[in-house]
This record gives structure tokens, C-alpha cells and sequence, in this order.
């Protein structure tokens, strides 16, 4: 097969490194709590995490499926499937998504590094929960640093890709997402038992169903799929590079666990915090930013704490941004048959362009508004909720009815130990529940309330 000859993962184990490498990044860590707080806490934590089993795994399936049987990348594996549809403009969609997302990700992530360093200089020792808040604000308003930190993560990003899937990307990821389990719930200890966390625990836990509209719901999906990395055809890519003797479900349930056990003890690293340190006006974008240097205050060991935390938050999204990046190189490489070398290149430096926008829309660009949001806050909100979940419910549709029961069934339980059973229900899901759960929670959003 001419698939064999491309570069690959050469385990499942190592697939699963890379997968959930992809899954487990800022959108755990930094998106969820921020957006859990800013919708209602509790009810929207129970909608995501329906959403994740119900909507989540199987459009992870799908991709899968949908790479490994074309061997191609996000827009060519339609090209090859589907020949002389229109079905290529769903992977296209999927470029345009890991540009917008790869955009404003690299902005977070290089103030990851800031605070590395931050916690290097023990800049937040004696700050109390204001303070920390202005200087974050300070920080993210500047140009100079935000931007150099940024160049510092695409290059960092390119510079993996340039290595390829095995050497590069397989090899970084496998080693550090266990330790960085064990320093999250270190910090969960610390955050539930500092005095006041109670409430925070009730805010997470304890759903409140009024705060519920409809942009919630919407909401609640759009970081399902951000937070497992689908709806956009990353994992078609990552599904190319994955060998026959591997099985795919097991597979999907690994990560979408991983990552959803990450996702909620983030919640309880924040929020029980959040409340001790009584900084409850901090939202938005700064939460864990702002939040957990207070936590890291007031606990021994602190400050080699607060060094370590940051540096492994920055290799998670950085295992993210690879596989943002793969995304577009593996297009540009296989479709405009030029160099990786090349391709790489391309991309970084036109991701990189759109990148630096979002990151000065805190500063010198916050005088730029559009639908009330901030050219960051827009490609934030228009990735995740509107572009993956759109992308989501073609990828259900094209596996449902135009690939079909037999085909995905055929290729989803290649070494597949699993009853048969179980196949069928996701295929039921993927044909029928996913496309009218994702469209109803579309088209009511939109109609009731205005997509934006
Ligand atoms: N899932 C990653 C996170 O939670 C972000 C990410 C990486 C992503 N690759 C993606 C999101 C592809 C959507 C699609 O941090």
C-alpha cells in the first residue's frame, strides 16, 4: 500500500501519546475553567461532559477512520474517498480552523513562558490576588515580550514538525504527560484545602440549571470538541499515520478519558482556589494565570512548584500545537507536493502573522472590535464554537451516510477485541444522534439567540 511508505507511529502506545498529547493542552488547563466560570460552573461541567461521550468520541472515531482508510491528509483523505464531491471543503474548513486556532493558542502559550520565567524571578511572592491580576493585565497589554514569546513558540513548534511524526512528535509527548498528571494533583490537594475552597468545589460540582441558554449549550460542545481535538481533522491526520494492527476504539476511549480527567481536576485546581483567595472577579482569559501563582504562594515548595507547573503547562499545549500545525504542513506538503522543509516554513510564518494580531489585540489592537470581541477573543470563540462544531457535524455526516455503516465498521474494528456491539451503537450514533444533537444545538443557538 503506498500509505505504508509515509511516516507513521510506530505504537499504539505511542499513538496514544500523540493523540492525547494533542487532546491535553491549554484548552484543558487555561480554556476549560475559564469558560466553565464564565458559564454557570456545575451545569455546564455535566453538558461537556455529555457531550464528550456523545458527541466527542464519536466524531474522534470518524476522523480516525477517515484518515488511516485514505492515508491522506485533512483535505485529501476527502478528495480520496469522496472523488469529485464537494466533501474536500469540510477538511478545507479543517485548515482554515487549525490557522485560526494555532493563532490564538500560540498567543496563550507564549505567556506560558512568561511565566515560566516570572516564576523563575519569584515575581509572585507577597501578591495578593489584585495584584496579580494587574500585572497579568500589564504583561498581556505590552507588545515587546507577548510577541517574542509567541515567535518562540512557533519556532519551537516548526521546529518538531521539521522532524516528522515518529521521531518528533511520538517521542516528546510520551514522557511528559504522566508527570504532568502528578503536579496537577498536587495542586488540586493544595487548592481543596485552603480555608474557603468549599464554595469553589459547589461552583464546579453543584449544577445550577437557570444559568443555561442556549450559547451555553453551544458553548459546552464547541470545548468538547476543542478539548479533545476534533472537528477539524487533526486526528484524520494523525489517523493517516496509523497502522492497520491498531485498535481504534480502545484507542478513542484512552484519550477521551485522559483528557477529560485532566479537564476536571484543572476545574478543581482553579475554582476551590478561585474562592479561598477571594478572587472572584478574575475571568476570562487571565483565570489560571492569575489564580494559581496565588495557590502556589501558599504552599511549601511553592516556588520549585510554581517553575515546574508552568514549564509542563507550556510542553502540554505544546504537544497541542504540533498537532496544529501537522495539520496544515501535512496539506501543503501532500497537495502542493513541496518539501516539509518548505511547508513548514509556510505555515509557520503565516500562522505566525495572524498569531501576532491576536496576540496584541490585549494591547495596541484592543481598539479593534468586532461582534464585541476582540480580534483574539473572536478567532477564540469563532474556532471552537462555530468552526468545530460545524466541522464536527460534516465529519458525522460524511462518515454516516456517505462512507456508510459497512465501511466504518469494517475499517473501526481492524484488531478491535470489542464486542461488535458496541461498533454498531456508534455507528448509530454517528448516522443518526451526533448530526441532529449538533445541528439542534446549531440552529437553536442561531435562531434564538445569534450564533455570535
Ligand atoms: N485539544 C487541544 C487543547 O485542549 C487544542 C488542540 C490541539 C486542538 N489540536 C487541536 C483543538 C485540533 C481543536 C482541533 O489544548
Amino acid at each position: 500500500m503506498s500509505s505504508q511508505k509515509r511516516d507513521g507511529f510506530t505504537s499504539k502506545f505511542g499513538v496514544i501519546a500523540a493523540a492525547a498529547g494533542s487532546a491535553v493542552g491549554l484548552g484543558n488547563i487555561w480554556r476549560f475553567p475559564y469558560i466553565t466560570g464564565e458559564n454557570g460552573g456545575g451545569a455546564f461541567l455535566l453538558m461537556y461532559i455529555f457531550f464528550v461521550v456523545l458527541i466527542g468520541i464519536p466524531v474522534m472515531m470518524s476522523e480516525f477512520v477517515i484518515g488511516r482508510r485514505s492515508g491522506s491528509n485533512a483535505i485529501g483523505a476527502f478528495r480520496k474517498l469522496a472523488p469529485g464531491t464537494s466533501w474536500w471543503l469540510v477538511g478545507l474548513m479543517g485548515i482554515i480552523a487549525a490557522f485560526v486556532i494555532l493563532a490564538f493558542y500560540g498567543t496563550v502559550a507564549g505567556w506560558t513562558l512568561e511565566y515560566i520565567v516570572q516564576a523563575f524571578q519569584n515575581s509572585f511572592s507577597g501578591k495578593s490576588q489584585t495584584e496579580l491580576g494587574d500585572s497579568f493585565n500589564n504583561f498581556t497589554a505590552s507588545t515587546f515580550r507577548p510577541v517574542l514569546w509567541q515567535m518562540v513558540v512557533m519556532v519551537l513548534t516548526g521546529a518538531i514538525i521539521l522532524r516528522g511524526v515518529s521521531k518528533g512528535i511520538e517521542k516528546v509527548t510520551k514522557i511528559l504527560m504522566p508527570l504532568l498528571v502528578v503536579l496537577i494533583i498536587a495542586v488540586c490537594i493544595r487548592s481543596v484545602t485552603l480555608p474557603g475552597s468549599a464554595k469553589g468545589l459547589e461552583f464546579l460540582f453543584k449544577p445550577d440549571f437557570s444559568k443555561i441558554t442556549f450559547k451555553a449549550v453551544l458553548m459546552a460542545l464547541g470545548q468538547a470538541a476543542f478539548s479533545l481535538s476534533v472537528g477539524m481533522g487533526a486526528l484524520i491526520t494523525y489517523g493517516s499515520y496509523v497502522k492497520k494492527e491498531i485498535p481504534l476504539l480502545g484507542t478513542c476511549f484512552s484519550i477521551a478519558v485522559t483528557d477529560t480527567i485532566i479537564a476536571i481536576l484543572s476545574g478543581i485546581m482553579v475554582f476551590p482556589a478561585l474562592f479561598a483567595l477571594g478572587g472572584e472577579s478574575v475571568g476570562g482569559p487571565g483565570l489560571v494565570f492569575v489564580t494559581l501563582p496565588g495557590v502556589f504562594q501558599s504552599m511549601p515548595g511553592g516556588y520549585v512548584f510554581g517553575i515546574i507547573f508552568f514549564i509542563l503547562v507550556f510542553l502540554a499545549a505544546l504537544t497541542s500545537t504540533i498537532s496544529l500545525l501537522e495539520v496544515v504542513v501535512a496539506y501543503f506538503k501532500e497537495d502542493l507536493k513541496i518539501s516539509r522543509l518548505k511547508a513548514t516554513l509556510i505555515a509557520t510564518v503565516s500562522i505566525s502573522v495572524l498569531g501576532v494580531l491576536c496576540t496584541l489585540s490585549f494591547g495596541k489592537l484592543s481598539y479593534i472590535k468586532l461582534f464585541d470581541k476582540t480580534i483574539f477573543g473572536l478567532a477564540d470563540y469563532v474556532s471552537a464554537n462555530i468552526l468545530l462544531t460545524f466541522g464536527a457535524l460534516f465529519i458525522v455526516i460524511f462518515t454516516g451516510w456517505y462512507l456508510g455503516k459497512s465501511k466504518f465498521i469494517e475499517e473501526a474494528k481492524l484488531a478491535c477485541k470489542v464486542n461488535p456491539v458496541v461498533l454498531n451503537v456508534i455507528a448509530f450514533i454517528i448516522k443518526w444522534i451526533a448530526p441532529i444533537a449538533i445541528g439542534a444545538v446549531a440552529i437553536g443557538t442561531f435562531f434564538i439567540e445569534g450564533l455570535m
